[in-house]
Protein backbone atom coordinates (compact mmCIF):
# COMPACT_ATOMS: atom_id res chain seq x y z
CA UNK A 1 0.00 0.00 0.00
CA UNK A 2 2.75 2.38 0.66
CA UNK A 3 4.25 1.87 -2.63
CA UNK A 4 0.88 2.50 -4.31
CA UNK A 5 0.42 5.51 -2.54
CA UNK A 6 4.05 6.86 -2.98
CA UNK A 7 2.76 6.17 -6.78
CA UNK A 8 -0.26 8.31 -6.38
CA UNK A 9 1.62 10.75 -4.85
CA UNK A 10 4.33 11.05 -7.46
CA UNK A 11 1.87 10.76 -10.14
CA UNK A 12 -0.37 13.78 -9.44
CA UNK A 13 2.86 16.11 -9.13
CA UNK A 14 3.52 14.70 -12.32
CA UNK A 15 0.20 15.41 -14.22
CA UNK A 16 1.03 19.10 -13.61
CA UNK A 17 4.20 19.17 -15.59
CA UNK A 18 2.55 16.75 -18.42
CA UNK A 19 -1.09 18.12 -18.67
CA UNK A 20 -0.25 17.16 -22.68
CA UNK A 21 -2.08 13.66 -21.96
CA UNK A 22 -3.85 13.24 -18.77
CA UNK A 23 -5.53 10.19 -19.74
CA UNK A 24 -3.06 8.06 -21.67
CA UNK A 25 -1.05 8.47 -18.15
CA UNK A 26 -3.81 7.73 -16.01
CA UNK A 27 -4.30 4.27 -18.39
CA UNK A 28 -0.26 4.00 -17.59
CA UNK A 29 -1.06 4.53 -14.00
CA UNK A 30 -3.55 1.57 -13.99
CA UNK A 31 -1.04 -0.79 -15.79
CA UNK A 32 1.99 0.32 -13.47
CA UNK A 33 -0.43 -0.63 -10.48
CA UNK A 34 -1.12 -3.86 -11.34
CA UNK A 35 2.04 -4.87 -12.92
CA UNK A 36 4.47 -3.46 -9.41
CA UNK A 37 4.16 -7.23 -8.10
CA UNK A 38 5.38 -8.89 -10.99
CA UNK A 39 8.35 -6.15 -12.08
CA UNK A 40 11.19 -7.87 -13.37
CA UNK A 41 14.83 -6.28 -12.73
CA UNK A 42 15.32 -5.50 -16.39
CA UNK A 43 11.50 -4.23 -17.31
CA UNK A 44 10.49 -0.91 -17.67
CA UNK A 45 7.51 0.90 -17.23
CA UNK A 46 7.23 2.40 -20.53
CA UNK A 47 4.24 4.76 -20.26
CA UNK A 48 5.88 6.30 -17.41
CA UNK A 49 8.91 6.59 -19.11
CA UNK A 50 7.68 8.79 -22.31
CA UNK A 51 5.13 10.43 -20.00
CA UNK A 52 8.66 11.85 -18.33
CA UNK A 53 9.98 12.09 -21.27
CA UNK A 54 7.46 14.82 -22.18
CA UNK A 55 9.44 17.32 -19.62
CA UNK A 56 12.83 15.91 -20.78
CA UNK A 57 11.87 16.78 -24.90
CA UNK A 58 11.87 20.52 -24.38
CA UNK A 59 15.48 20.11 -24.28
CA UNK A 60 16.61 17.29 -25.22
CA UNK A 61 14.27 16.60 -28.15
CA UNK A 62 11.08 14.30 -28.36
CA UNK A 63 13.28 11.42 -29.45
CA UNK A 64 16.43 12.20 -27.14
CA UNK A 65 18.21 13.48 -30.49
CA UNK A 66 19.50 16.43 -28.32
CA UNK A 67 18.66 19.93 -29.23
CA UNK A 68 20.35 23.90 -30.21
CA UNK A 69 23.46 21.72 -31.99
CA UNK A 70 24.47 20.14 -28.82
CA UNK A 71 24.12 22.64 -26.16
CA UNK A 72 20.80 19.87 -24.95
CA UNK A 73 23.00 16.17 -25.69
CA UNK A 74 21.82 13.45 -27.11
CA UNK A 75 20.41 10.89 -24.71
CA UNK A 76 19.11 8.05 -26.81
CA UNK A 77 20.75 5.43 -27.33
CA UNK A 78 23.37 6.55 -24.70
CA UNK A 79 24.28 3.12 -22.46
CA UNK A 80 21.89 2.52 -19.91
CA UNK A 81 23.71 1.83 -16.62
CA UNK A 82 25.33 5.47 -18.01
CA UNK A 83 22.14 7.03 -18.10
CA UNK A 84 21.20 6.08 -14.89
CA UNK A 85 24.90 6.90 -13.37
CA UNK A 86 24.27 10.79 -14.97
CA UNK A 87 21.28 10.88 -13.52
CA UNK A 88 22.00 9.99 -10.12
CA UNK A 89 25.06 12.72 -10.33
CA UNK A 90 22.74 15.13 -11.21
CA UNK A 91 20.37 14.47 -7.84
CA UNK A 92 23.04 14.20 -5.82
CA UNK A 93 24.82 17.46 -6.98
CA UNK A 94 28.03 15.45 -8.14
CA UNK A 95 27.61 16.83 -11.50
CA UNK A 96 26.04 20.21 -11.41
CA UNK A 97 24.17 21.40 -14.43
CA UNK A 98 21.70 24.19 -13.80
CA UNK A 99 19.28 23.70 -16.76
CA UNK A 100 18.55 20.36 -14.77
CA UNK A 101 17.73 21.47 -11.76
CA UNK A 102 14.04 21.85 -11.25
CA UNK A 103 13.95 18.15 -12.73
CA UNK A 104 16.22 16.43 -11.13
CA UNK A 105 15.22 17.31 -7.06
CA UNK A 106 14.92 14.31 -4.90
CA UNK A 107 10.78 14.36 -4.98
CA UNK A 108 10.52 14.38 -8.77
CA UNK A 109 13.49 11.78 -9.55
CA UNK A 110 12.62 9.01 -7.72
CA UNK A 111 15.01 5.52 -8.12
CA UNK A 112 12.11 3.69 -10.03
CA UNK A 113 11.75 7.07 -12.66
CA UNK A 114 15.51 6.89 -13.15
CA UNK A 115 15.84 3.10 -13.68
CA UNK A 116 12.36 3.75 -16.41
CA UNK A 117 13.59 6.75 -18.23
CA UNK A 118 17.11 5.31 -18.56
CA UNK A 119 15.72 2.14 -19.69
CA UNK A 120 13.76 3.72 -22.02
CA UNK A 121 15.93 6.08 -23.49
CA UNK A 122 18.63 3.38 -24.05
CA UNK A 123 16.21 1.37 -26.15
CA UNK A 124 15.53 4.16 -28.67
CA UNK A 125 17.31 3.47 -31.88
CA UNK A 126 17.82 6.43 -34.15
CA UNK A 127 18.63 6.10 -38.02
CA UNK A 128 22.34 7.50 -38.97
CA UNK A 129 21.36 7.88 -42.73
CA UNK A 130 18.65 10.16 -44.23
CA UNK A 131 15.21 8.29 -44.85
CA UNK A 132 14.14 7.35 -47.70
CA UNK A 133 10.66 8.21 -48.38
CA UNK A 134 7.68 6.23 -49.70
CA UNK A 135 5.51 8.88 -51.21
CA UNK A 136 2.45 8.81 -49.03
CA UNK A 137 3.96 10.41 -45.79
CA UNK A 138 2.71 13.72 -44.89
CA UNK A 139 4.41 16.99 -44.12
CA UNK A 140 4.33 16.46 -40.56
CA UNK A 141 5.66 12.46 -40.53
CA UNK A 142 8.28 13.74 -43.20
CA UNK A 143 9.37 16.09 -40.86
CA UNK A 144 9.73 13.54 -37.92
CA UNK A 145 11.35 11.14 -39.67
CA UNK A 146 14.22 13.67 -40.49
CA UNK A 147 13.92 14.78 -37.29
CA UNK A 148 15.49 11.50 -35.65
CA UNK A 149 18.21 11.01 -37.80
CA UNK A 150 21.28 11.24 -35.91
CA UNK A 151 24.48 12.87 -38.39
CA UNK A 152 27.00 14.74 -36.81
CA UNK A 153 28.78 17.12 -38.78
CA UNK A 154 32.44 16.20 -39.87
CA UNK A 155 34.84 18.55 -37.36
CA UNK A 156 37.86 19.23 -38.45
CA UNK A 157 41.05 17.70 -37.82
CA UNK A 158 44.14 15.14 -38.73
CA UNK A 159 41.65 11.98 -38.90
CA UNK A 160 44.89 9.20 -38.95
CA UNK A 161 46.63 10.88 -35.58
CA UNK A 162 43.21 10.69 -34.14
CA UNK A 163 42.79 7.26 -35.22
CA UNK A 164 46.11 6.72 -33.45
CA UNK A 165 45.35 8.42 -30.34
CA UNK A 166 41.33 7.48 -29.89
CA UNK A 167 42.58 3.76 -30.22
CA UNK A 168 45.98 3.97 -28.22
CA UNK A 169 44.19 6.13 -25.22
CA UNK A 170 40.14 5.98 -25.07
CA UNK A 171 39.45 2.77 -27.06
CA UNK A 172 40.20 0.19 -24.21
CA UNK A 173 36.98 2.03 -22.06
CA UNK A 174 34.37 3.58 -24.87
CA UNK A 175 34.79 0.45 -27.01
CA UNK A 176 36.77 0.38 -30.80
CA UNK A 177 33.49 1.77 -32.29
CA UNK A 178 33.22 4.57 -30.13
CA UNK A 179 29.97 2.95 -29.01
CA UNK A 180 30.56 2.49 -25.44
CA UNK A 181 29.36 0.20 -22.89
CA UNK A 182 27.89 0.05 -19.46
CA UNK A 183 29.29 2.73 -17.50
CA UNK A 184 31.28 3.83 -20.12
CA UNK A 185 29.45 6.39 -22.65
CA UNK A 186 29.31 6.10 -26.00
CA UNK A 187 31.17 9.07 -28.11
CA UNK A 188 30.55 8.55 -31.50
CA UNK A 189 27.08 10.33 -32.55
CA UNK A 190 27.16 12.99 -29.98
CA UNK A 191 27.42 16.26 -30.59
CA UNK A 192 31.04 17.51 -31.30
CA UNK A 193 30.82 20.80 -29.04
CA UNK A 194 29.07 18.80 -26.33
CA UNK A 195 31.83 16.45 -25.84
CA UNK A 196 34.44 19.26 -26.34
CA UNK A 197 32.76 21.14 -23.30
CA UNK A 198 32.94 17.97 -21.20
CA UNK A 199 36.85 17.33 -21.91
CA UNK A 200 37.11 21.17 -20.95
CA UNK A 201 35.10 20.66 -17.76
CA UNK A 202 37.04 17.50 -16.72
CA UNK A 203 40.70 19.12 -17.60
CA UNK A 204 39.23 21.73 -15.67
CA UNK A 205 38.57 19.26 -13.14
CA UNK A 206 34.52 20.29 -12.41
CA UNK A 207 33.40 16.77 -13.51
CA UNK A 208 35.44 13.38 -12.70
CA UNK A 209 36.23 11.43 -15.75
CA UNK A 210 37.32 8.00 -14.93
CA UNK A 211 37.49 6.94 -10.78
CA UNK A 212 40.73 5.12 -11.24
CA UNK A 213 42.95 7.89 -13.27
CA UNK A 214 40.63 11.29 -12.33
CA UNK A 215 41.43 14.11 -15.29
CA UNK A 216 44.82 12.21 -16.14
CA UNK A 217 44.45 10.50 -19.48
CA UNK A 218 42.99 13.99 -20.76
CA UNK A 219 44.77 16.72 -18.93
CA UNK A 220 48.10 15.13 -20.62
CA UNK A 221 46.83 15.23 -23.97
CA UNK A 222 47.89 17.96 -26.27
CA UNK A 223 44.99 20.64 -27.81
CA UNK A 224 45.74 18.88 -31.49
CA UNK A 225 45.25 15.16 -30.18
CA UNK A 226 41.81 16.09 -28.62
CA UNK A 227 40.71 18.34 -31.82
CA UNK A 228 41.86 14.79 -33.90
CA UNK A 229 40.37 12.64 -32.06
CA UNK A 230 36.91 14.64 -32.34
CA UNK A 231 37.52 15.17 -35.93
CA UNK A 232 37.94 10.56 -35.70
CA UNK A 233 34.97 10.33 -33.70
CA UNK A 234 32.77 11.99 -36.47
CA UNK A 235 34.27 9.98 -38.84
CA UNK A 236 33.80 6.61 -38.03
CA UNK A 237 29.79 6.99 -37.89
CA UNK A 238 28.20 4.02 -38.45
CA UNK A 239 25.45 4.58 -41.34
CA UNK A 240 22.44 2.55 -40.87
C1 LIG B 1 15.92 22.86 -19.36
C2 LIG B 1 16.67 21.98 -20.23
C3 LIG B 1 16.79 20.51 -19.83
C4 LIG B 1 15.78 19.64 -19.46
C5 LIG B 1 14.30 19.93 -19.32
C6 LIG B 1 16.41 18.37 -19.25
N1 LIG B 1 17.77 18.46 -19.50
FE1 LIG B 1 19.12 16.92 -19.44
N2 LIG B 1 20.62 18.22 -19.89
C7 LIG B 1 20.47 19.55 -20.17
C8 LIG B 1 21.78 20.13 -20.45
C9 LIG B 1 22.08 21.58 -20.78
C10 LIG B 1 22.72 19.07 -20.34
C11 LIG B 1 24.24 19.15 -20.57
C12 LIG B 1 24.94 19.53 -19.32
C13 LIG B 1 26.41 19.69 -19.54
O1 LIG B 1 26.80 20.37 -20.50
O2 LIG B 1 27.16 19.11 -18.77
C14 LIG B 1 21.95 17.88 -19.98
C15 LIG B 1 22.52 16.63 -19.77
C16 LIG B 1 21.81 15.47 -19.55
C17 LIG B 1 22.38 14.15 -19.42
C18 LIG B 1 23.86 13.79 -19.50
C19 LIG B 1 24.20 13.30 -20.88
C20 LIG B 1 25.60 12.77 -20.99
O3 LIG B 1 25.99 12.34 -22.10
O4 LIG B 1 26.32 12.74 -19.99
C21 LIG B 1 21.35 13.27 -19.21
C22 LIG B 1 21.45 11.76 -19.01
C23 LIG B 1 20.13 14.04 -19.20
N3 LIG B 1 20.43 15.38 -19.41
C24 LIG B 1 18.88 13.51 -19.03
C25 LIG B 1 17.71 14.26 -18.92
C26 LIG B 1 16.41 13.68 -18.62
C27 LIG B 1 16.14 12.19 -18.44
C28 LIG B 1 15.53 14.72 -18.57
C29 LIG B 1 14.04 14.67 -18.24
C30 LIG B 1 13.71 14.12 -16.94
C31 LIG B 1 16.27 15.96 -18.82
N4 LIG B 1 17.60 15.63 -19.04
C32 LIG B 1 15.73 17.22 -18.87
C33 LIG B 1 19.28 20.26 -20.19
C34 LIG B 1 18.03 19.75 -19.85
C1 LIG C 1 39.70 4.05 -17.95
C2 LIG C 1 38.50 4.23 -18.75
C3 LIG C 1 38.42 5.46 -19.66
C4 LIG C 1 39.32 5.86 -20.62
C5 LIG C 1 40.64 5.20 -21.00
C6 LIG C 1 38.73 7.04 -21.24
N1 LIG C 1 37.51 7.32 -20.67
FE1 LIG C 1 36.28 8.84 -21.18
N2 LIG C 1 34.94 8.28 -19.75
C7 LIG C 1 35.14 7.22 -18.88
C8 LIG C 1 34.03 7.22 -17.91
C9 LIG C 1 33.85 6.25 -16.77
C10 LIG C 1 33.19 8.31 -18.25
C11 LIG C 1 31.95 8.79 -17.51
C12 LIG C 1 32.44 9.64 -16.37
C13 LIG C 1 31.33 10.30 -15.60
O1 LIG C 1 30.60 9.59 -14.92
O2 LIG C 1 31.20 11.51 -15.70
C14 LIG C 1 33.79 8.95 -19.42
C15 LIG C 1 33.25 10.05 -20.05
C16 LIG C 1 33.80 10.67 -21.14
C17 LIG C 1 33.21 11.81 -21.83
C18 LIG C 1 31.87 12.47 -21.53
C19 LIG C 1 30.76 11.88 -22.39
C20 LIG C 1 29.40 12.44 -22.12
O3 LIG C 1 28.43 11.96 -22.74
O4 LIG C 1 29.25 13.36 -21.30
C21 LIG C 1 34.07 12.17 -22.82
C22 LIG C 1 33.90 13.30 -23.82
C23 LIG C 1 35.20 11.26 -22.76
N3 LIG C 1 35.01 10.37 -21.71
C24 LIG C 1 36.30 11.29 -23.61
C25 LIG C 1 37.39 10.43 -23.53
C26 LIG C 1 38.52 10.50 -24.43
C27 LIG C 1 38.66 11.48 -25.58
C28 LIG C 1 39.39 9.51 -24.05
C29 LIG C 1 40.75 9.20 -24.60
C30 LIG C 1 41.70 10.28 -24.69
C31 LIG C 1 38.78 8.83 -22.91
N4 LIG C 1 37.57 9.42 -22.62
C32 LIG C 1 39.35 7.75 -22.24
C33 LIG C 1 36.17 6.32 -18.89
C34 LIG C 1 37.29 6.38 -19.70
Amino acid sequence: MKILLGLLARSSAKVEISHRNSGKFIAGFFVLTLGVSSLEANAFDADSARDMMGVCATCHGEFGQGGSRGEYPRIAGQSEKYLAIQLENFRARKRINFPMFPYTEERDLSDEDIHNISAYLASIKLPTKPPVFKGDEDGLTRLQMMEKVMIISRSEGDIENGSKVYKKECASCHAKDGGGRGSFPMLVGQYTNYLMKQITSYINGERPHDEDDSLGILAKLKDTDIRDILAYLTSIQPQE
